[in-house]
């Protein structure tokens, strides 16, 4: 009976202190006398669970504060809670809250806490009937917990009831007991809350008040803008003497600086994949993007005048006698859809907004066809320019039963930014299907390769590492929707193209072939991201959220797949998957070393279960691969916990942490991983960070709070092996996701205030820290006081040096976010010679500014004591040879 305890001894008194319900409460006339203690009401507000505390059985107090949120479902809106319900198990000391995250889906979330502050991940256990008009209860009874769910409106108990003994494995109850449920009402401010209560001590209630107190700390915190230096540290400081030990130093990561790509806001198709085409394969459907069907981005007409161009614009996407889209027969069953012309017709694709033709440069188009009615077929190929006039064309002729691939080389004669490929097709009956565009000219001259521009701006970040192909991309929008990595690969009309989560077409072109070539091409690790057996926990298809994972009777299979990645990148030419990579054009292997299992996925058992198994074969057959685990959106909370520990117990050599924060995030956490322990076995990769401001735009302010971060990564280069910004790219117009590092539209591309940021850290990167001692000095010079009244002052600047053993070269890197200059003298201790000559790079500018760049490299000479003056608002680089 001790287990009632905390839960009936407070109901005890509800119904003199507070409206309450009326409905019986059968039980609690069993509950023993009540102990001291405090009364916590638990309920639900805006889809959180919120407390309140009665100790004096008179006042309730609000504690304003979300304490737990529901991780089910569609992301957004559609992650709620119902009917939160606390119990206290006596026996282990925890607390469990069982709440209905959707009542027409038949499941019910459990979650449980061992001091009502710090929530454990969420579970969802299937129900066999939607809990519709029903709320969940937990109570003990005779060596077991039941759940029920109760319809307190109409009195009515659900049919259904479990039992457990440890809140993992559930039975059905045959004959749920009748008992009642009492929910109390509690009036807080104007509004009734219907909720549960519980009795807590005054330790669990101080602990909660803290915790709710460190909450507001850090919120306050996460305000605060770089500008906001209290007037009275304005004039306290404006010199600094910066320390630098260069004999003094100690190994670092040197894959520090990498890149997150994500097909996300248009990056692959219609971005950094070169393909002109929009809608090549005839794929596109309802599900990339509601009403999208196979002849989106096509026009075509059957009553084309050749010398009349001009009326192009005004055609209708058709699909009668003129064009049929066929499905029987296709090129591969990967690519089922194909258009077949009839009589005379013409199609028009305008790519992605337009096609880009340069004068003098060729463009490589290709087409499959197949004469269905054994006639050949002529297909006049035509590059138009914004007005239709023709600036390049050619011929191909359709000839033959069977599928057959046709190339054409054609030379613009002028140029375009808002071209589009024609083909006017006269003669027999003709299929076709994969009609392709690429400029000659792709990054490296790659056939189906990468836009030339786009992959320059990116192999000038100089990154160690690129992360592909998400984010959200990798795991999916469920399960159907995970990215699998060996559709991508081998002939283009045999991958497999599928929906994008962010709401457009993967046509798979840029597919793990091109990753890894990439990769290969600017001298980067890759890190291939696989999903961990589940798609991504706030997918909107196949039973919302996480839930399920790829059942266990079909893991074998999964972790095979997994396994062959290995073999195609790594293994011999003559192996079952590397005579695939050597199909493609690459018989050496390409040396992959990393594997990232999961993205930012919920820490739940379904995952967990799936991970282990991943992670233990990969162990098992490739213990020459590093695994990088995943743990969670956030950096702190429940994924991020349970993701740790479950990253220590299995011994992961990396795990994935995400954050987007706001710059005072930034500014007030500079010392994150300073308590990491050296030598554990886990170290971080910093998978996804931004600094997010209000607008969601890049400025100074924002690339600063990164740089003035990122030096604090070069400190814990030792435990922090990775780090790349998310997301990459972002094409004007076609952006779901801001800010991006770097924008463009078909003929620019525009590198945001961050992207330089990152690109003087990746430029001047190193494999050793040297102990580096930033002082902001008083009027008297001296160092100032390391309190807090000084804290606004000394987290505002601050530098790293790290020396690149390879080529002998070190960089000391300073933030200034003070909003003055500074006049700083660099020491540098055991320098070797009397004096070098560095490189001197600055970026700075007003807090709200956006696209800024760095200054141009300036030669400045440093010896063991040199006075700079450190502009306000500033990152400066100063790289230099060591002897
Ligand atoms: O970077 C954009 C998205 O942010 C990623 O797809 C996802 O992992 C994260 O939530």
């Amino acid at each position: 009976m001790k287990l009632f305890h905390r839960i009936f001894a407070a109901a005890a008194f509800l119904s003199a202190s507070f409206a309450a319900n009326t409905y019986a409460l059968k039980l609690a006339e069993s509950a023993e006398p009540a102990e001291p203690g405090i009364d916590l009401f638990a309920y639900e507000r805006d889809n959180r669970l919120y407390y309140a505390w009665n100790a004096d059985g008179m006042e309730w107090h609000a504690i304003d504060h979300g304490w737990l949120s529901s991780d089910y479902g569609t992301w957004g809106a559609e992650k709620k809670m119902h009917d939160p319900y606390l119990f206290h198990d006596e026996a282990n000391g925890m607390w469990y809250c069982i709440f209905t995250p959707n009542p027409n889906d038949p499941v019910f979330a459990l979650t449980s806490s061992p001091d009502l502050v710090h929530w454990h991940v969420q579970n969802y256990y299937p129900m066999k009937k939607a809990p519709r008009g029903y709320a969940p209860c937990i109570y003990f009874d005779s060596g077991k917990y039941y759940i029920e769910w109760f319809d307190e409106t109409n009195h009515r108990q659900h049919e259904e009831a479990l039992s457990t003994q440890d809140f993992k494995h559930f039975s059905h109850v045959e004959f749920p007991h009748a008992h009642l449920k009492y929910t109390p009402i509690v009036k807080l401010g104007d509004r009734e809350r219907k909720g549960s209560i519980v009795r807590v001590t005054k330790a669990e209630l101080d602990a909660i008040l803290a915790a709710k107190a460190e909450a507001d700390r850090k919120s306050e915190q996460n305000r605060e803008r770089i500008t906001d230096l209290p007037d009275r540290l304005r004039n306290v400081s404006r010199t600094a003497e910066i320390a630098v030990d260069l004999k003094r130093t100690k190994n670092i990561s040197p894959l520090l600086w990498g890149i997150f790509f994500e097909d996300i806001n248009y990056s692959a198709d219609g971005g950094l994949y070169a393909e002109l085409v929009r809608n090549r394969d005839f794929e596109f459907n309802d599900l990339d993007h509601g009403g999208w069907n196979a002849l989106t981005g096509w026009k075509v007409s059957d009553a084309i005048d050749l010398d009349g161009w001009h009326d192009l614009n005004d055609w209708s996407v058709s699909e009668g006698a003129k064009a049929t889209v066929a499905t029987d027969d296709p090129i591969h069953k990967n690519n089922p859809h194909y258009l077949v012309l009839e009589a005379f017709a013409a199609l028009v694709n305008e790519g992605y907004r337009g096609m880009v033709f340069r004068e003098g440069d060729s463009y490589l188009f290709s087409v499959f066809t197949k004469c269905l009615d054994g006639n050949e077929a002529a297909l006049d190929v035509r590059l138009l320019d914004d007005r239709n006039n023709t600036v390049a064309s050619g011929t191909v002729t359709a000839k033959g039963k069977e599928w057959t691939k046709t190339e054409l080389k054609l030379t613009a004669n002028k140029s375009t930014d808002r071209g589009k490929l024609a083909l006017i097709k006269s003669g027999g009956k003709v299929a076709i299907d994969m009609v392709s565009l690429f400029p000659e000219k792709t990054f490296k001259g790659r056939r189906n390769g990468l836009r030339a521009d786009l992959a320059q701006t990116l192999a000038d970040l100089k990154p160690r590492f690129v992360r592909f192909p998400g984010g959200c991309v990798a795991h999916g929008n469920g399960l159907g929707n995970m990215y699998r990595w060996n559709r991508t690969v081998g002939p283009l009309e045999a991958r497999v193209p599928q929906s994008n989560i962010w709401g457009y077409h993967q046509s798979a072109g840029l597919g793990y072939f091109e990753y890894f070539q990439f990769c290969e091409d600017i001298g980067a690790e890759p890190l291939p991201i696989l999903p961990a057996g589940v798609p991504c926990q706030n997918s909107s298809r196949g039973g919302k959220g996480q839930q399920g994972g790829i059942p266990m009777d079909e893991m074998g299979a999964y972790i095979q797949e997994v396994l062959d990645l290995i073999e195609w990148a790594n293994g011999p030419a003559d192996s079952k998957w590397g005579k695939v990579r050597a199909e493609a054009g690459h018989p050496e292997p390409f040396n992959l070393k990393y594997i990232g299992i999961g993205n930012e996925d919920l820490i739940g058992d379904v995952f967990k279960e799936r991970f282990t198994m991943i992670f233990k074969a990969v162990k098992a057959k490739h213990p020459e691969i590093t695994v990088v685990g995943t743990v969670g959106p956030f950096c702190e909370g429940a994924d991020y916990e349970d993701g740790w520990a479950l990253a220590r117990g299995l011994g992961i050599p990396i795990v994935d942490e995400h954050y987007y924060q706001s710059p005072g995030w930034f500014l007030n956490n500079q010392h994150f991983y300073d308590t990491y322990l050296r030598g554990a076995t886990t170290r971080v990769y910093l998978g996804e960070y931004a600094s997010h401001n209000g607008p969601r735009t890049s400025t100074i302010e924002t690339a600063l709070s990164e740089a003035i971060y990122m030096l604090s990564l070069e400190r814990n280069g030792d435990v922090v092996a990775m780090s790349s910004y998310a997301p990459l790219l972002a094409k004007e117009g076609d952006t779901q996701w801001n800010p991006d590092l770097i924008y463009f539209n078909n003929t620019q591309v525009k590198p945001t205030t961050g992207y330089y940021v990152q690109k003087l850290f990746g430029n001047n990167a190193g494999d050793k820290y040297a102990r580096t001692v930033a002082n902001l000095l008083n009027n008297n010079g001296r160092a100032l006081p390391d309190n807090n009244d000084y804290a606004p002052l000394h987290k505002r600047f601050a530098s790293s040096c790290v020396i690149d053993t390879k080529t002998n070269t070190a960089t000391v890197k300073i933030v200034n976010l003070l909003p003055f200059e500074v006049k700083t003298t660099l020491k540098l201790d055991n320098l070797g010679p009397a004096s070098v000559n560095a490189t001197m790079t600055v970026l700075s500018g007003d807090p709200n500014q956006t696209n800024v760049r760095p200054s141009e490299p300036e030669t400045v000479t440093l010896d063991s004591s040199t006075a700079l003056t450190l502009e306000p608002f500033s990152l400066t680089v100063l790289s230099f040879p060591l002897k």
